[in-house]
């Protein structure tokens, strides 16, 4: 009985652990590098009559820049995601997702 107390509070505590990492990686980034990174690499195919979907930080939600974010590997663009370093992608991450729908100071990418 007490084995499986213990176990349970271990999962617990990893959980924790899991969840306070992922919200640390939210304010993480550098959002005006970010934003530079981000008209280079990404703004080249996402404008409007571009090759992709016009696409800014108020595009969507903090809550679906995080889906997104989380599993880039399922987007028709994932080689050119692939082509940039993890360090780059956090800094995009962080200005689409501080200027997001939802967030304190929404932005559009002119
Ligand atoms: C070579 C052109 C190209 C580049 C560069 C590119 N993409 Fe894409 N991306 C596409 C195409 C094509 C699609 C699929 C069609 C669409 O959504 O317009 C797509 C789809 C997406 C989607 C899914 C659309 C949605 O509404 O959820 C997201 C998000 C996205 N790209 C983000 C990015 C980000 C961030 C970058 C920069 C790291 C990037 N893309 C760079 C071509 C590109």
């Amino acid at each position: 009985m007490l084995k499986r107390i213990l176990m349970v509070l271990l999962v617990l505590s990893f959980i924790g652990v899991g969840l306070g990492v992922s919200l640390a990686a939210d304010g993480k980034g550098n959002s005006r590098k970010g934003k530079y990174l981000y008209r280079k690499n990404c703004r080249t195919c996402h404008v409007e009559n571009g090759k992709a979907k016009e696409l800014s930080p108020v595009s969507k939600t903090q809550a679906q820049w995080k889906t997104t974010f989380a599993d880039p590997k399922k987007l028709p663009c994932a080689g050119e995601w692939a082509k940039l370093s993890d360090k780059d992608l956090t800094d995009i991450y962080a200005y689409l997702w501080g200027h997001a729908k939802d967030s304190p100071s929404p932005a559009k990418c002119k």
